[in-house]
């Protein structure tokens, strides 16, 4: 009687020590294909060694983010060796036979970790598995005495989408370089591979171009932007002091080379033949009344867009000569939304060219225009992105189609055999409220609650498999009209830009809300190290 009693103790403590255990430590986000957890654990001291059985530059980042995380929170870092050592070490090996190019295979056992992957970049996604898997303190950038222990696991994981990002809009409010550094570390965490820079919009123009000198001098500065909400023009509040900034070149270089480091693609965004007022504030001659513009100070939707002249092609070539010999990426995003007809239809030279090309309205003039500029792009052996608009009036060739007004236009473009990018307002806006509107900050309204954004699924119905793999993947957009600081723009993009990872990396059928939210709650803690603002609704949301 006495033994099963304690027995039963000695059980109930195991089973109660193995659940702090899962509790405390495998929150990972976003949650792997497949995960088994065993018993014991691997103890990182400083005389623990990475073993890179390939000493390239891009193995030696795969490691680096978690090394200098180790420097600043244990006050050591590892060495980093290719010794065939096989204990005490965090042994990383290249394998061909892994079979994703992003994915990885991690065992950590109590004397050795090992990690596999196809690529460097497949290492650094282990290498954050295993960051995450290590105590919170490891977050924190001064010294800690915690052990830093990792629970043995066998993972193996890979991503369901190689398109898996967030967009940072630095028209409507800029955001200091430092700041954007800080985004890349925090997709980097969630296993994102995507930042597309919003750069250019009616309200500002954030990119140097050494062609256009005026594009610095005019177009990254208002006057004037709107206070408080959008209201009737009789009501508008206006806050005077001059507003702006822009990246230089050498600052986009180094925000280039910093998301290189963590596996970060940036896709630049130059919109057109809408939101461009800016632009057209420096050289009116590109529109097609002549002007004069102001940079915008209000939000929405502006009637004056570029004109499809041959002086308006040179300068958007140029332009985007110097955006693609800076910015690595194969895909350059030329936006294409919002971009009203109302000043094309009185424009004689436009008229002219829509009868000259044999073109039946103003939405073909549209495509017209976008189909010159991919040919353009593509001549550079670079792609094209647009919103869901350049479908109308017909789809240029090569297109990749970001779908924002829900999932419509995506679905119309993958039957179309085009890429599509599920970005929609519907499930992924993060400038939405995520909260209620009652007790938070202003934004630009809408209501997409940290469930509805987990909730999304980038592969429509509507789809036959086949057409379903046209989908590359999912993007949460960062909006700025009503987000003004570094501070506000954390709290809305996390914790659902978390969600947002998840789906994009996750199999579909390990999505499950409550757990998720379960982890984020864990997640948090890290957050906190990061010194990264989030939103804390969840603590308070009913079930
Ligand atoms: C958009 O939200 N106008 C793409
Ligand atoms: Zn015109």
């Amino acid at each position: 009687m006495k033994k099963t009693f304690l027995s039963a103790i000695i059980c109930i403590s195991c089973l109660s020590y193995s659940f702090a255990q899962t509790k405390t430590s495998l929150n990972l986000v976003p949650v792997p294909v497949q995960m088994k957890v065993n018993s014991g654990q691997f103890v990182i001291n400083s005389n623990t060694q990475i073993v890179l059985t390939a000493q390239s530059q891009e193995m030696k980042n795969a490691v680096a983010v978690f090394n200098e995380l180790l420097r600043k929170a244990a006050g050591y870092r590892l060495a980093v060796v290719n010794a065939p050592v096989s204990s005490n070490a965090i042994v990383c090996k290249i394998n061909p036979a892994i079979g994703n190019a992003e994915g990885y295979k991690l065992s950590v056992k109590p004397n050795v970790i090992t990690l596999e992957a196809q690529t460097p970049q497949g290492i650094f996604y282990g290498m954050q598995t295993l960051r995450q898997l290590l105590p919170a303190q490891i977050e924190r950038p001064y010294l800690s005495n915690a052990a830093w222990t990792i629970p043995c696991v066998e993972i193996e994981d890979y991503p369901r989408f190689v398109h898996r990002g967030l967009m940072l809009d630095a028209g409507r409010h800029f955001q200091p370089k430092e700041f954007v550094l800080k985004f890349i570390d925090m997709l980097a965490y969630h296993k994102m591979n995507i930042l597309h820079w919003h750069l250019t919009e009616d309200q500002g123009w954030r990119i140097e171009i050494k062609k256009y000198p005026k594009l610095q001098q005019i177009s990254a500065f208002r006057n004037r932007t709107l206070k408080g909400r959008y209201t009737s023009p009789e009501k508008r509040q206006w806050d005077n002091t001059r507003y702006g900034g822009y990246y230089t070149q050498e600052d986009i270089k180094e925000v280039i080379a910093y998301a290189q480091k963590r596996f970060v693609n940036i896709i630049p965004e130059i919109e057109m033949p809408g939101h461009a007022v800016s632009a057209l504030a420096a050289y009116p001659e590109l529109s097609c009344t002549g002007g004069p513009f102001e940079v915008e100070g209000l939000w929405g939707v502006c009637d004056d867009i570029y004109c499809p002249k041959e002086e308006t092609f040179t300068f958007l070539q140029n332009i985007l000569s110097e955006v693609m010999d800076l910015f690595p990426s194969e895909y350059i995003h030329i936006g294409g939304d919002e971009a009203p007809k109302k000043r094309w239809e009185r424009c004689a030279h436009c008229q002219a060219l829509i009868k000259k090309e044999g073109l039946k309205d103003e939405h073909e003039l549209q495509s017209w225009f976008i189909k010159r500029i991919e040919k353009f792009v593509e001549s550079k052996g670079k792609h094209i992105i647009g919103w869901d608009e350049i479908l109308e009036g017909g789809l240029a060739p090569n297109a990749t189609v970001m779908s924002w007004r829900g999932e419509q236009g995506g679905i119309e473009a993958a039957k179309q055999n085009h890429n599509v990018i599920m970005t929609p307002n519907t499930y992924v806006y993060l400038d939405y409220y995520q909260a209620n509107p009652k007790t938070e900050p202003l934004t630009i309204g809408g209501y997409l609650p940290l469930w509805k954004t987990y909730s999304f699924n980038p592969t429509p119905a509507a789809l036959t498999p086949e057409e379903a793999k046209h989908i590359l993947g999912v993007q949460g957009n960062i909006w700025t009209e009503y987000i003004s600081t570094s501070e506000y723009l954390e709290y809305m993009a996390f914790p659902r830009g978390a969600a947002v990872a998840e789906t994009g990396w996750s199999p579909n059928a390990k999505k499950n809300y409550t757990d998720f939210k379960a982890r984020m709650i864990q997640q948090f803690k890290r957050y906190d190290g990061m010194n990264w603002n989030y939103c804390k609704a969840i603590l308070t949301e009913e079930e």
